[in-house]
């Protein structure tokens, strides 16, 4: 689970913040949806919950663990993938791949279960031997996927993981987020496609510029009406840029 309060972010030199004010919960066993367009904050939301970037306020919770008072054991508790994966070139896929599991100290037979079933389903067993720097960008998204559910996270987190996927991949990318979440776990990421939240997830946020505008289930936000009774309709369409294409 995610428990975000107060949570702000402004860069150095910036006029405005990236993120403010942000109260979010992700709860145990949902897919999450964090929506918004380019720039409205989704990335930086993202690093201050995977501990890359410092809240310059409020307080950032992961699966019960403060992330400022306890950051090992909350990273622990969680498998992030980031929006361009920027792994090692010069090692073999399954160098990678152990030296993640090495990190995370997952033992050897689990480690080989789970490789196993990650690498058949991703095809990427004939590959793994390679060097990275050999892998196509699609390869190399499912290499980091692969490192990052090695352990067996209680919360997955994603930013914008279907941009460059094939529709297969992309397909896989759904399966594996459902999959994980139905062993009781939790999985968060960020996408500006509003029918890929649609497909998938149990609640979606709306962030723009910075700050979250809506919140609730897809029926909820599809119907208009959320905490304040707002026009949930009107921000979706801003958000996809379809004009008068979305309905019911
Ligand atoms: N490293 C940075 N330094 C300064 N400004 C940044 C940096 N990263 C992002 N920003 C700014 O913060 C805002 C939010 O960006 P970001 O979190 O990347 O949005 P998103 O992921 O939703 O596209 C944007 O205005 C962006 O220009
Ligand atoms: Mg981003």
């Amino acid at each position: 689970m995610i428990r975000l309060q107060g949570v702000s972010k402004r860069y150095k030199g910036a006029s405005t913040y990236a993120v403010r004010d942000l109260d979010l919960e992700v709860r145990p066993g949902e897919i999450f949806g964090f929506l918004g367009p380019n720039g409205a904050g989704k990335t930086t939301t993202i690093k201050m919950i995977v501990g890359l970037l410092k809240a310059d306020q409020g307080k950032v919770l992961v699966n019960g663990h403060d992330l400022t008072l306890d950051p090992i054991a909350a990273k622990r508790s969680m498998g992030y993938v980031p929006d361009k994966p920027d792994l090692y070139p010069r090692l073999t896929g399954l160098e990678y791949l152990n030296l993640i599991g090495d990190v995370y100290g997952v033992d050897g037979p689990t480690r080989s279960k789970r490789l196993a079933h990650y690498l058949e389903m991703f095809q990427l067993t004939e590959a793994v031997g390679d060097l990275i720097q050999s892998f196509s960008r699609g390869m190399q998204q499912k290499l980091a996927l692969t490192g990052a559910l090695l352990h067996a996270p209680a919360l997955f987190i994603l930013d914008e993981p279907m941009v460059g996927l094939d529709p297969k991949s992309s397909h896989l990318f759904k399966e594996i987020m459902r999959e994980h979440v139905k062993q009781g776990n939790t999985v968060f990421f960020s996408t500006h496609v509003l029918e890929v939240a649609e497909q998938l997830c149990n609640r979606v946020g709306i962030i723009k510029q910075g700050e979250l505008i809506a919140c609730g289930t897809m029926e909820e936000l599809r119907t208009g009406r959320d905490r304040d009774g707002s026009s949930l309709e009107k921000l979706f369409l801003e958000l996809t840029d379809e004009g008068g294409s979305y309905e019911e």
